[in-house]
């Protein structure tokens, strides 16, 4: 069993501290969820576990099985077993996605060992078959022209062969149809196994009546304030976050109103104070 341990992490971008204080301890074998509002440091959190150079954490710890990863790049990070589904996956032109997982799968071998490559075929094969992607898609540069639910598909399939010991999941629900949800839901429910576990991170009830999961996190402005079981997601989607707030005392800054503009000739909009001496993104109100 492998163990991934997160310790008072708090992490800063760009100056601006987002993470503030994460506790998580996630084992092979488990399904951990968190979910949240926008912008409350979801995705900086994976970041961060994955290595991503633009966060910078300013206290706490993150290790696997006793190994401080904060001293290992994002590289070293993906042969020790992490994997990460990013939110929005990059395009890489020139490279297909064949190529693209064959090498990461080659980086994990010892120096002189290479991949068998007709096995390398077959299985990439048998995972794009249960992800029902078009049979053209692993031979296209990777994610060029691939809409919002293909590319996410294409996120499981890299972890569905690197076959890592714990994948971080952000938002690959988002921008998938109903049945590509089921499809991906399905894909990431048969990876559970004593060898593997999932972070992962959505804001939906429906990818999670896929998956069985243990364990449910809120985080909200850049804390984990609420863990629980699965009663936690049926709660959250029915009375989304207002409550929990409530519960932990947690007050949304206030925004001042400071002026009126017309836009046309029947509306007006508030000019919005932002605290830092801009005016903010005008919402009607
Ligand atoms: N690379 C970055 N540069 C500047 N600000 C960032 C960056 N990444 C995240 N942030 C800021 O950190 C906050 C949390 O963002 P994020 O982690 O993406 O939230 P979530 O995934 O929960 O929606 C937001 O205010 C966002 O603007
Ligand atoms: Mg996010």
């Amino acid at each position: 069993m492998s163990i991934l341990k997160i310790k008072n992490l708090r992490v800063s971008v760009e100056g601006k501290e987002i993470l503030k204080g994460i506790d998580l301890e996630i084992k092979t074998g488990e399904f951990h969820v968190i979910m949240g509002p926008n912008g409350t440091g979801k995705s900086t959190l994976a970041s961060t576990i994955m290595g991503h150079f633009k966060y910078e954490v300013t206290d706490g710890e993150i290790d696997l099985d006793g190994e401080n990863l904060l001293e290992i790049p994002v590289d070293k990070r993906s042969r020790k077993g992490l994997f990460l589904a990013m939110q929005y996956p990059s395009e890489i032109s020139g490279v297909t996605n064949a190529d693209f997982i064959k090498t990461a799968l080659q980086a994990r071998l010892p120096e002189g060992e290479h991949i068998p490559l007709f096995k390398f075929i077959k299985t990439l094969d048998k995972a794009s078959n249960e992800l029902k992607m078009h049979s053209d898609l692993p031979h296209r540069y990777v994610n060029v022209g691939f809409s919002g639910g293909e590319r996410k598909r294409n996120e499981i399939l890299q972890m569905k062969i690197l076959k890592p010991k714990f994948a971080i999941l952000d938002e690959i629900d988002s921008g998938l149809d109903v049945d590509a949800l089921r499809i991906v839901g399905e894909n990431v429910s048969s990876m559970k196994n004593s060898d593997f576990g999932a972070l992962i991170i959505t804001h939906y009830e429906r990818l999670l009546d896929y998956i069985d999961v243990d364990c449910v996190h809120v985080m909200l402005d850049g804390r984990i304030v609420k863990s629980g079981g699965k009663e936690l997601i049926a709660q959250i989607d029915e009375k989304g976050y207002d409550w929990i707030k409530d519960e932990v005392g947690l007050v949304d800054e206030p925004i001042n109103v400071i002026g009126k503009v017309s836009v046309g000739t029947c509306a007006v909009k508030n000019v919005l104070d932002t605290g830092n001496g801009t005016n903010g993104n005008n919402k009607n109100r």
